[in-house]
């Protein structure tokens, strides 16, 4: 097992970069203690993807010298990220021979993932991760790790997560240009769902909505396994944009407005209560209802809300998950998100944070915030593949096309994910 392990998170809005050494907690588990964390304003990223790989590149470089600064280590190889409209996902079967002699061994495992990613890929796009949701062995189903279980025919009901092969790229680029070397792509809902999922949700059915900056992203888990993923082009910037347009002010002046007096539940904030802004075209300051700023800020709220509900329900999965909706990522941190998704959606909603429970031995505060469930689960990804030994690298060295090619190939069967 590597003695330190990094993750790098690269969001619309921030990036944000963590080095933790690989230790054991009281009981003997594998667990992780943070030595470094870097963070770094973004730019070149929209809605979640690279848009300009120099911009991109150097605010990497920012959040990784930080963590190397306060790690006082280089950091070499990292799990990285990954979102975006892109993403799609589809669910598949494959099927491998056991030998009866020695049981299900990782070989059949693999042999059975590899027929499951044999699926009609449209053009420019590539599979990024293969989930294990669930294997059969000959008649017994639903089997979470099925390892040395004797039968004659393994499957697999796995989860497939395609992206587009530029963005794939770009991506990458953005990190092995600092020579760190990519050791797992990592979908970002995936991440998060590591960090703030509780294993009852995840077991009774559970949707994970992440709204960042300039994505919402939705995982389902059900039976403790992903079977479901969506990517909406949708998240924070979308709220200070719209007061930014309603207030005509920049969206500088729309974001503070909505971090300081923001809120989706309009009729909670007096009706006489005045904010100060100062909007284009006038010298001094303006002031503005409140109210009628929280209103703004409900409208889109409610949209987002009931586009998460109509993919849920489009998806066939609205009504199977009874522990309802986790709500995580910075944006759902807008004062009353919960009582506003619970109206709409009409499930339990409750607000995700990094559980106290993750094996991370003393989570920094700085860490404990929704804004940061993606690049704590990846390094929680990260931990669970580096303990599995599954992982698979991309090496550092210039990206040429013929690289970008081998990239594309490598990457088809480079991720495989165990359930639990
Ligand atoms: N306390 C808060 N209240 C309301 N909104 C907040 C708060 N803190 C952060 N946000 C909003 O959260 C968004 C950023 O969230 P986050 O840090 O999860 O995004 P990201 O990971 O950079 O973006 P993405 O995942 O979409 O690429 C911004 O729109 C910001 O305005
Ligand atoms: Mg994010």
């Amino acid at each position: 097992m590597n003695d330190f392990i990094s993750a790098i998170d690269i969001g619309t809005t921030k990036i944000c970069a963590l080095t933790a050494a690989v230790v054991h907690d009281s009981l003997g588990n594998p667990a992780l203690e943070i030595i470094g964390e870097g963070q770094a304003l973004s730019r070149g990223i929209r809605r979640g993807v690279v848009v300009n790989v120099p911009e991109v590149t150097e605010a990497v470089s920012e959040a990784v010298e930080q963590c190397e600064a306060q790690a006082d280590r280089i950091m070499t190889n990292a799990h990285v990220g990954i979102a975006g409209s892109h993403i799609a996902t589809t669910n598949s079967r494959g099927v491998s021979a056991i030998d009866p002699q020695t049981g299900v061994t990782e070989a059949d495992m693999q042999t059975a993932l590899a027929a499951a990613r044999t699926i009609a890929l449209p053009e420019h796009q590539e599979i990024i991760h293969t989930v294990a949701r669930s294997w059969t062995v000959d008649d017994q189903r639903e089997i979470l790790n099925p390892r040395g279980m004797s039968g004659y025919r393994l499957e697999v009901d796995a989860h497939v997560i395609t992206g587009s092969s530029t963005a794939v790229t770009n991506l990458v680029q953005c990190i092995r240009t600092h020579d760190i070397n990519v050791d797992g792509l990592v979908l970002e809902p995936l991440g998060s769902s590591r960090a703030v999922l509780r294993k009852d949700e995840r077991r009774t059915g559970v949707a994970l909505v992440d709204m960042g900056g300039g994505t919402t992203d939705i995982a389902v888990f059900l039976d403790d396994g992903l079977c479901h993923t969506e990517i909406l082009d949708v998240g924070g910037h979308h709220l200070s944009n719209d007061i930014a347009v309603a207030l005509h002010a920049p969206f500088e002046t729309a974001e503070d407005l909505k971090l300081r007096y923001g809120s989706v539940l309009p009729e909670r904030v007096a009706d006489d209560e005045v904010v100060w802004a100062k909007v284009f075209g006038e010298r001094s300051e303006r002031s503005f209802s409140r109210r009628f700023v929280c209103q703004v800020l409900e409208a889109r709220a409610v949209e987002i809300l009931e586009m998460v509900g109509l993919r849920l329900e489009e998806s066939g999965y609205l009504n199977r998950i009874p522990a309802g909706i986790v709500l995580t990522g910075g944006a759902s941190q807008l004062n009353g998100f919960n009582d506003l998704g619970r109206q709409i959606l009409n499930m339990p909603v409750r607000s995700g944070a990094p559980l106290p429970d993750i094996p991370i031995i003393a989570l920094p505060r700085s860490l404990q915030s929704p804004s940061h469930a993606t690049s704590v689960g990846l390094l929680l990804q990260a931990l669970q593949e580096d303990a599995r030994e599954v992982k698979k690298r991309f090496p550092v060295n210039p990206l040429t096309s013929a690289d970008s090619e081998r990239l594309g190939k490598t990457m088809r069967w480079f991720r495989n994910l165990l359930p639990g």
